[in-house]
């Protein structure tokens, strides 16, 4: 039999606050697998998720088949728009939801790994966070802060995690981002920015799965999903159109789902896909290869 076997492996899913999006479905998808999976939760998200798993009301989706609980490791708060703890502004940290968390920063949460399992803990890392302040905004009227935050948070943020994160990784270590097809076609309504921060996002994944290869052994991927009415993806406006335009027009017409997304994830970050690097990978059920649709 052929199998993805993660046992005795350890991932970071970084972008995990509710049940609903990616990142959940991938943590999930690794632990059965055999992984544990630790996540990275932004701050101001992070007591609402804790509540949530306190009092039960994500049991149902933690569930894994072997009907045991999805159990997380550890839950690391994250601010990725922050490299280190001194770039984090006095009143952000000081601030009802970042004064009680310690260092979020992207460095913090690396010395964090370290601190709490020794050098080199990680197999796996899973970039699965985007924020675009401005997104509901064409990228015609997209004020220079707009564009930059979603830069910053959705694109830079890998930069800044492949540089932390790849001496942390073991030998054949994968890193794994998350993209969308705005980032090479026009998605109307998918602004602020966020379309830059996608192509940036892609074009880095070539270069640093050059550069971290060569250095640190360890391979990236980027996946690019269809859309899906995640919390964030809600945020946009327009996330039920972008479903039923995709599942009226691609070639599979079946939805879509974060499972899809997290069993490929699962493949691009076990030994299977040792050969794979430096690649974005479509699961869209075809829609990227469409040139037109398929009613006038
Ligand atoms: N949902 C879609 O249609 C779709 C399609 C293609 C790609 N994606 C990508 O998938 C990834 C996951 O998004 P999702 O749609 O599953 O939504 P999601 O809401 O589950 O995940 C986004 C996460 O990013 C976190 N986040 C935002 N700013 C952050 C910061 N500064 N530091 C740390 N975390 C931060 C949020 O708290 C949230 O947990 C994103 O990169 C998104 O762009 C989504």
């Amino acid at each position: 039999m052929l199998n993805i076997d993660l046992t005795g492996r350890r991932a970071f899913v970084a972008g995990v606050a509710d049940d609903a999006g990616f990142g959940f479905a991938i943590a999930k998808t690794l632990a059965t697998a055999g992984a544990s999976v630790c996540v990275g939760t932004w701050p101001p998200a992070l007591n609402i998720f804790l509540n949530l798993l306190e009092r039960g009301k994500m049991d149902e989706s933690r569930r894994l088949p072997n009907g045991e609980l999805l159990q997380f490791e550890k839950i690391y708060p994250l601010d990725a728009v922050y490299d280190t703890n001194d770039e984090i502004p006095e009143d952000v940290r000081l601030s009802k939801r970042y004064k009680d968390v310690g260092d979020c920063s992207i460095a913090g949460v690396a010395k964090r790994f370290e601190d709490d399992f020794g050098s080199r803990p990680l197999d796996i890392v899973v970039h699965s966070l985007a924020n675009g302040p401005e997104v509901k905004k064409p990228l015609i009227e997209t004020s220079r802060a707009g564009y930059l935050a979603a830069i910053s948070a959705s694109a830079y943020s890998l930069v800044s995690m492949v540089q932390r994160f790849s001496p942390l990784m073991r030998d054949g270590g994968a890193f794994l981002s998350l993209t969308y097809m705005a980032s090479e076609r026009v998605i109307p309504g998918y602004g602020g920015g966020m379309s830059s921060a996608k192509a940036a996002l892609e074009s880095d994944t070539r270069l640093l799965a050059f550069e971290a290869g060569r250095k640190y052994g360890v391979r990236v991927n980027t996946l690019s999903a269809g859309p899906w009415s995640s919390r964030a993806a809600s945020a946009i406006g327009i996330i039920e159109r972008m479903q039923a335009y995709v599942a009226k027009n691609a070639p599979l017409t079946d939805p879509m789902t974060p499972a899809d997304v997290a069993n490929t994830a699962a493949f691009l970050c076990s030994p299977l896909a040792a050969a794979i690097t430096g690649t974005t990978i479509y699961v869209d059920k075809g829609y990227h290869s469409m040139g037109m649709g398929t009613e006038i």
